[in-house]
């Protein structure tokens, strides 16, 4: 079976060359604005990164940001800028009580990806141990409990399809299979539970953390129950392509396609999503992450299906980067942040259209993978 060449197929060098040119320039702008603090960035607050507790949950993004862009550019400064990121991160582990299932958001795409650049040992256990803890978050009823609050024991969500390669990652470093076993549950609950007949997905579902019946599946971030939160649709769609590359299995590559059908009938009048599929007309609401985290997700898709059929997914993952660099991006050193549609949550009125660290990583990601770099973040030990 043909595969597609998607760097091959991707021929608007002029566009590229321009966006490696205007990350560069922004990046190295936000990493000065970044030693201006001592936290690790998020979100900004116009100009400066705003104050962020360590413990957060995307704070492996900001030295993921660092390690993408130092693949991109060679540039020495990213490199030191991850490193003083991956040592902060050091007090989120020792207070591992705050940690939820996001671990692997947080460790296996920078210090998962330093081990497997340069063999560091101590990035090595801090990946390791950041498995560890999500795989004690397995409820035996086939699901990861995702967060920690008391009343919350059975909360399970579609997210955490991202977080599985961590323990894909583990059973492939250690020879230990019950990592992958545990992942490939939970997949499977997710497709039972989360995933919808027609590709759109529920965000949370409530189980009962004794005996694993379902409960409910309320809106979460997105805008009710039923409705279609789109980054929760584009977790789905990169974390089962994911689980197909980390797996072979068929059902996750099929799951992904049928996930990533209904998530391109739903942009393919402007190719921006936003927040949540089935929100009331206004306010319009968009959300870059999710264009973003789709467009890495498709890309993989474009090159796992034959090359025939990886067109379409390719040519989808185009459309959305283009159409929200050129709609949100923001490449003025005026603001350290680079997309400004991003939106936490439909009903969170102050965490709409700001600013994320990442939804401009799964853009720098996205970047990377069109011009050639094959080191998968999510699959670091595999090159190629
Ligand atoms: N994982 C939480 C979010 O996507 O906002």
């Amino acid at each position: 079976m043909e595969h597609m060449d998607i760097v091959a197929a991707f021929t608007d060098q002029a566009w590229l060359n321009r966006m490696t040119e205007q990350l560069h320039r922004k990046m190295t702008y936000a990493v000065g604005k970044a030693g201006e603090t001592a936290w690790i960035p998020y979100t900004t607050d116009g100009h400066q990164w705003k104050k962020n507790d360590i413990g957060w949950w995307t704070n492996g993004f900001w030295p993921a940001n660092m390690w993408q862009m130092y693949r991109m550019t060679g540039d020495g400064l990213y490199r030191e800028e991850a490193l003083r990121a991956e040592e902060m991160l050091d007090e989120a582990l020792r207070n591992f009580k705050n940690l939820s299932h996001d671990v692997g958001f947080m460790w296996l795409i920078q210090s998962g990806v330093r081990y497997a650049l340069e063999k560091n040992q101590d990035s090595y256990d801090r990946t390791l141990f950041a498995a560890e803890m999500l795989a004690a978050r397995y409820n035996p009823n086939g699901f990861i409990r995702a967060w920690n609050e008391e009343g919350r024991e059975g909360w399970a969500i579609v997210d955490c399809m991202m977080n599985l390669p961590l323990l894909y990652w583990a059973s492939e470093e250690t020879g230990d299979p019950r990592y992958r076993q545990i992942a490939m549950r939970h997949a499977d609950t997710t497709i039972q539970h989360f995933v919808r007949p027609d590709g759109s997905c529920n965000h949370i579902v409530i189980f009962d953390p004794e005996t694993g019946e379902f409960l409910e599946n309320p809106g979460g971030q997105g805008y009710e129950s039923g409705s279609s939160w789109s980054r929760g649709q584009s977790w789905a769609l990169y974390g089962f392509v994911l689980s197909w590359l980390c797996t072979g299995e068929q059902r996750y590559l099929d799951t992904a396609k049928r996930v990533a059908h209904y998530f391109i009938s739903q942009i393919a009048d402007d190719w921006m999503p936003r927040c949540d599929f089935r929100q009331p007309e206004e306010p319009l609401l968009r959300d870059n992450v999710a264009g973003n985290v789709a467009a890495c997700g498709l890309l993989e898709l474009a090159r796992a299906v034959p090359a025939l059929e990886g067109r379409f997914y390719f040519d989808a993952a185009v459309r959305i980067l283009k159409a929200q660099e050129q709609d949100a991006a923001n490449w003025e050193t005026d603001d350290p942040a680079i997309f400004t549609k991003c939106t936490s949550a439909w009903h969170d009125l102050n965490g709409r259209h700001i600013t994320m660290t990442y939804g401009d990583y799964f853009f720098i990601e996205a970047i990377n993978k069109l011009r050639g770099d094959r080191l998968l973040f999510w699959r670091p030990n595999h090159e190629g």
